[in-house]
């Protein structure tokens, strides 16, 4: 008589749903903990919403896909805390959504570039790379310079955020259009990325 294994392993439809089950049941038990563990989803000390003009910022960089080449945290080894920073914290990113961690380091992490050049800096090479880093084989964005920040939706994106748990006030969200007024989507990527990684305070 065939043990029970070799009935699973003739039998493809029962093969199938005991691999569902058996992944289910293995993904639950990873996952669910993690929805209820309170470093994972509260903000860490100093960790705030976006304001209107990073939000926008945020969705220029997810538009232009910077995140195929730049990842947004630092792993908590020797190699990188010593070149970005702390590594990245799990209740760092609880406004991002979705998060912007990547998996492809082409150009350099930018989880805490925030504060390591000036805003000049930052335009000059949004613009062109390769004025500011002559190697760099990053494209330029010379469009962003020259075009609105934001489309009309930035109160939209903020009630819709606000459903899924990020504490805008309906003051805020009313202030919003005002914030973008005579913004390019150059000033909102670059308050985006001076942003980064500089809401929680380490020690040195
Ligand atoms: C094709 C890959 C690629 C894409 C797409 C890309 N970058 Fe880069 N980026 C690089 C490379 C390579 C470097 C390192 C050389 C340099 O500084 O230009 C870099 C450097 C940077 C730096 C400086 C980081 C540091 O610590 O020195 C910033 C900031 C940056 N990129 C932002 C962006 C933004 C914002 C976008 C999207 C608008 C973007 N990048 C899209 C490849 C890319």
């Amino acid at each position: 008589m065939a043990s029970f294994h070799e009935k699973i392993e003739q039998n493809i439809g029962l093969m199938i749903i005991l691999v569902i089950l058996t992944v289910s049941v293995g993904g639950l038990v990873q996952i669910t903990p993690l929805f209820f563990m309170h470093s994972t989803t509260e903000p860490v000390e100093g960790v705030k919403p976006y304001d209107p003009l990073r939000l926008t910022g945020r969705d220029v960089y997810v538009r232009e896909g910077c995140y195929t080449c730049h990842s947004q945290m630092v792993r908590p080894f020797r190699a990188e805390t010593e070149r970005y920073g702390h590594y990245s914290l799990a209740g760092e990113f609880v406004y991002d959504r979705p998060f912007q961690w990547g998996s492809k380091r082409t150009g350099p992490d930018l989880a805490r570039v925030g504060g390591r050049y000036s805003d000049e800096w930052h335009r000059v090479h949004l613009h062109n790379p390769r004025d500011v880093v002559p190697e760099s084989i990053m494209p330029a964005y010379p469009w962003l310079a020259t075009t609105q920040a934001g489309n009309g939706d930035i109160q939209a994106k903020m009630r819709a955020l606000r459903t899924v748990g990020v504490p805008y006030s309906d003051e805020e969200i009313a202030a919003a259009p005002a914030a973008l007024e005579g913004k390019t989507e150059m000033d909102a990527v670059v308050a985006y990325l001076q942003g980064l990684g500089t809401a929680v305070k380490f020690k040195r």
